[in-house]
């Protein structure tokens, strides 16, 4: 079987998981695509693994219970980490809303492979932009376990714990030129 470094060096890249985390509407996916759109004009092989692809197929089985969540990312840890092994940069875009869920993708990922990206912004921001109408219906009473609201999101243990990406005071071009500058050097490999 063809390795790890011989897929990197085909697709002339260095494969990492970049695991975007963030309340509801923070900009995960925005950010993950247009990311993504930036990557690829440069060459760059990559995948997104988010809600439209992971949670409505292989993880439509599981709600929003505390286990239920760590089955979540567990699974797309997994999923994740395969990517990993051809070669491929991931971007993750869930919720991951507890410390111990993110630690938990980044011993299955590995250490060194997985970069987590808290993407900020206030709850009361992601109720404003509801995109999904989901914060409206939450605060009808009818989402059980809400993150944010009845279910707890935890922030990053430290300013300087992971990286931070914040979308509540910036541009979507702002956020995604910081991205791009933290992302690069990981992904380039040593001799292109
Ligand atoms: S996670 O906590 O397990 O990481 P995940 O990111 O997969 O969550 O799913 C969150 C998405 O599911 C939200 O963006 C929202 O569209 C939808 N959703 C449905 N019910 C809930 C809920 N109770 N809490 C949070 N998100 C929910």
């Amino acid at each position: 079987m063809l390795g790890r470094g011989a897929k990197e060096a085909q697709l002339k890249q260095r494969g990492h998981v970049f695991w975007f985390y963030g309340l509801s509407g923070s900009g995960k996916s925005t950010l993950a695509n247009s990311l993504e759109r930036k990557l690829a004009e440069q060459g760059y092989v990559t995948k997104i693994l988010d809600g439209d692809n992971v949670r409505s197929r292989l993880n439509r089985d599981l709600g929003f219970s505390d286990e239920d969540r760590q089955e979540n990312i567990r699974r797309i840890a997994e999923v994740a980490r395969l990517f990993l092994d051809a070669g491929i940069i991931v971007f993750t875009s869930f919720i991951t809303p507890k410390r111990e869920l993110r630690a938990a993708a980044r011993e299955i990922v590995g250490e060194g492979d997985m970069t987590p990206v808290y993407v900020e912004a206030s709850f009361e921001t992601c109720a404003q932009r509801d995109v999904k109408g989901l914060y409206a219906k939450a605060a009808a009473g009818r989402v059980k376990h809400f993150t944010g609201k009845d279910s707890s999101f935890e922030a990053p243990e430290s300013a300087d714990a992971d990286w931070t990406i914040s979308t509540d005071g910036q541009t979507e071009e702002e956020s995604l030129n910081q991205l791009l500058d933290k992302v690069l050097p990981l992904i380039k490999k040593a001799d292109s």
